[in-house]
Formats: C-alpha cells, structure tokens, sequence
C-alpha cells in the first residue's frame, strides 16, 4: 500500500521570538508534524532546545510533536520529554554502544559508533513505547542500518546530513538506506536534512513517507505552497 508523503517542519529555522506564529502559518500550509531538534552540544557541537521548548509547542499545537534527541544518554531524558507533549521520540543509533574514546572531544564530530548495542537500543525504545509514544531510531550518515532493531521501531529516520545544524547540503549516500527500508520495513521512513525541491523527489523516490524540512520550508514566502508541492510528490 502506498504511504501518504507527510512533511514535518523542523522548528530549527522558525522565528523562536514568534514561534506560536510560526506554529500557526505550518499548520494552515498542511504539514502534518513538527520536528523538534534538541541538542546538547555533546553529541552534537550545538545546542537548542529542551523539554521546556516542547512543552511550549503542545501548547500551541494540537500536530504530533517529534522530538529528535541528539542528546548523549537519550534514555534518561524520555520521560521528560514524553511529559513535555513530544509524540514520536527519535534516539540515536550513535548513542548506544562503545565509542573510541576521542569521540568525547567536543569536536569529534559527527560520532560515529563501531558496533551497536542493541539491547541497550531496544530497552529505550521499550521504554518509548510504554508511555505510549512512537519509537523512531536515527541512523547517521555513516552508520549503517542495524535491521536487527527494525521490530522494535515504529520509524526510521535517517539523516542526509551529519546532525548538529539546519542549511546543510543533502548527502544521497542516504539514498540506498531508504531502498533498503522501503523493501522491509512497514513503519515510517522519514528523512531529515538538506531536503528542498531537488532532493525531496530523490528521497521519496528512494521510499521516503516524512520529509523533515527546517531551512527551505521556513525561506519560502508561501510555505503553503511548498508543503503541497512536496506532498505532492509520488513513491
Ligand atoms: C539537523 C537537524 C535537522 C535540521 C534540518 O541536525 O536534525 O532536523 O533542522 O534542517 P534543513 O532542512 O535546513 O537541512
Ligand atoms: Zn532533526
């Protein structure tokens, strides 16, 4: 069965002193989530939001929320985000697992991980799914898919860029990761990074459902516009 394109905007490049605003213009062009980019300047060189942010946006939303956590130890802040409002909370394949130690420099980035933890990746998501919340992994540009945690996902988001800012350029080496999902895995492929008119056909081509968009949705003068375009888009 075909699965409906859904764009999630990335409140990363909304107008944060008129965020209930920016709310309200994303909802009245039709997109279907909000995508919510919490950084810790750990695991990520920068650093945004918290649950405190999320709590913000529930209130002013009635969309699911996605709180992507680019957090080290992700699991001992699902709670709060899943008290703060957040719907669908995305982890970290990276987080979970060992590291080289020099990947705890600051600027080691982006981090990269040798060989999963599954168990330790599945409890979180265990832990997600008990509070009633949706379970998203996050893949890297250079992590490979572990197929072995697809059971315990209720999406798949993978990134087209190393995490840590909006305004990247979409790398298609994501690309046959999406294929790949598309031939296994029933949930949501969503993808999230550098997505605007030439990659999105790329990505949805390649089994994308949820275009996570930030930049080019927010410089559009008609975000309207943009967002039925880019549902518009054919699998
Ligand atoms: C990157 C974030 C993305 C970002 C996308 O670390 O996870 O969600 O907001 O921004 P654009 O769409 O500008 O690439
Ligand atoms: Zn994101």
């Amino acid at each position: 069965m075909k699965k409906h394109i859904e764009i999630s905007a990335s409140i990363l490049a909304a107008d944060f002193s008129n965020l209930k605003n920016d709310i309200k213009r994303c909802e009245e062009a039709g997109v279907a989530r909000f995508h919510i980019d919490c950084m810790d300047g750990h695991f990520v060189p920068n650093l945004t939001i918290g649950p405190v942010i999320v709590e913000a946006c529930a209130k002013n939303t009635k969309l699911p929320l996605e709180a992507h956590l680019m957090i080290e130890h992700p699991g001992e802040y699902i709670e709060s985000y899943a008290k703060a409002g957040a719907d669908i909370i995305q982890v970290q394949a990276e987080c979970y697992g060992q590291r080289p130690p020099s990947s705890r420099q600051w600027d080691q980035w982006p981090k990269g991980i040798e060989k999963i933890d599954i168990p330790a990746l599945r409890r979180d998501l265990k832990k997600i799914r008990k509070l009633g919340k949706k379970a998203f992994v996050v893949f890297n540009p250079g992590t490979p898919l572990c197929e072995e945690i697809l059971n315990d996902c209720d999406g798949v988001l993978i990134m087209s860029v190393n995490p840590g800012f909006a305004g990247q350029r979409f790398m298609p080496e994501a690309l046959p990761k999406l294929s790949r999902l598309k031939e296994i895995f029933k949930g949501d492929i969503a993808i999230d990074g550098g997505i605007n008119a030439q990659t999105a056909p790329l990505a949805v081509g390649a089994g994308a459902n949820v275009l996570i968009t930030a930049s080019y949705l927010f410089s559009a003068g008609d975000l309207a516009e943009v967002t039925r375009s880019l549902k518009s888009l054919q699998k």
